[in-house]
């Protein structure tokens, strides 16, 4: 810690603190009405009624604000560079979105420089955070040989502490007579280089990428190096991604925009593997939005994430998706408020953020707002006041 930092930071008046505790507050997202919370060692010390709030070094005045738990934005593609914007205009003018726009990032990936790279993450990083999101998951995935993944890897660590490795997004152009010479690749030598940069594998399960067989050797062989799996699945239509997420005890499959019955049922009994779904993405191909009221009331546990990258998705706003969830997927602002942070920490098995129990990261976000609720209720206007992450004000 900061040697001028105070040791303990007493956040007084908050309107409403979600703390995503029910045991703590009300409703899914346990409301505290009136609360104040106390920072220790980059930890929640104390959260419940400002009444009761003990003293502290410092006192930040919320002045009737409400504070969520930072978003946990379990998908990311913030590794690459050059631009798409005309891929998007085009689509927007009828062209249909496919997984094959990937290949443009890689050549200007490989093209680019270490630092241009470590640049563009830095500053897409910085502007989540002033967003309100405190964890942000990366992948690999636009550099597709040796080299250019295990760097891609080496500048996500820079960035973030769940990094992921996706050797498996697509074919790259060099392999396209011989798709089963680059499984070969990735699962043996690019793998052995990448695995000691990450936490996670991940494969792109879906026509035009890799298929069911492709994908479960890609999976298994990151376990066997001691990677977690997690899939991108059911984006552009039904296919194996679910099923096959559920069978290797995935921690998410993420897209989930065409499921079938059977994928809902099968999320519904492997509550451990988050249903992550990813609205900016549908929102920015014209895709349909994923059922997520299926998926609630079936009792799979959904996540919210971002998937900020220069193809599909080229948003870094949580507050966004958080909107178009309720108002285009029919969750409601707490369910929509607990997927983007509890069920983006369930999505990478973390238990110490995505709420402010006691002994929680000190992840938080003052939003400029008297209730969470507004996330939805003012799409696109700018409401965080205030950002801390392991009890840091980071902006703000
Ligand atoms: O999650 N679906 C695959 N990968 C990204 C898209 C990447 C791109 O178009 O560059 C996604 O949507
Ligand atoms: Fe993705």
């Amino acid at each position: 810690m900061n040697q001028s930092e105070p040791r303990t930071v007493l956040i007084d008046r908050i309107g409403v603190l979600a703390t995503n505790d029910p045991a703590l507050g009300e409703g899914p997202t346990g409301e505290i009405a009136d609360a104040a919370l106390v920072i220790e060692d980059g930890r929640v010390a104390w959260a419940g009624p400002a009444a009761q709030a003990p003293a502290a070094d410092a006192r930040v005045d919320a002045a009737g604000r409400c504070a969520i738990p930072g978003f946990v934005d379990s998908h990311s593609h913030i590794v690459f560079a050059g631009d798409r914007s005309r891929e998007f205009g085009a689509r927007m003018s009828g062209r249909p979105y496919e997984a094959g726009g990937i290949r443009t990032t890689v050549a200007a990936t490989r093209a680019a420089s270490d630092a241009e790279l470590l640049d563009n993450a830095v500053r897409l990083v910085r502007e989540a955070q002033a967003q309100g999101t405190t964890t942000l998951e990366v992948k690999s995935g636009y550099g597709l040989s040796t080299a250019d993944e295990e760097r891609s890897l080496r500048v996500a660590g820079r960035v973030s502490d769940e990094v992921t490795f996706l050797g498996a997004h697509v074919v790259p152009p060099e392999y396209a007579e011989d798709p089963q010479g680059y499984v070969d690749l990735v699962t043996g030598e690019m793998l052995e280089a990448c695995a000691p940069h990450a936490r996670w594998i991940d494969v792109f399960c879906e026509r035009g990428a890799f298929d069911e067989e492709a994908s479960r050797r890609v999976l298994r062989a990151g376990a066997d190096k001691g990677l977690l799996p997690r899939v991108h699945g059911n984006q552009l239509g039904t296919g194996p991604g679910v099923r096959l997420a559920v069978e290797v005890g995935a921690a998410s499959v993420d897209h989930c925009t065409h499921l079938t019955a059977e994928d809902v049922d099968a999320l519904a009994q492997a509550p451990e593997t988050v249903a992550t779904l990813l609205p900016g993405v549908d929102f920015s191909t014209r895709q349909p939005y994923p059922d997520a009221r299926a998926l609630l009331d079936a009792g799979a546990t959904v996540a919210l994430a971002g998937d900020c990258n220069p193809g599909s998705c080229f948003t870094s706003s949580i507050a966004f998706c958080i909107a178009l969830a309720v108002r285009e997927m029919r969750m409601t602002p707490e369910e929509a408020l607990w997927a983007a942070t509890a069920g983006g920490a369930r999505a990478l098995r973390r238990t110490d953020v995505g709420h402010l129990a006691p002994g929680a990261r000190a992840d938080l976000v003052l939003l400029d707002a008297p209730n969470p609720i507004y996330l939805a209720y003012r799409p696109g206007v700018p409401m965080v006041d205030a950002v801390w992450k392991d009890g840091h004000r980071v902006y703000g």
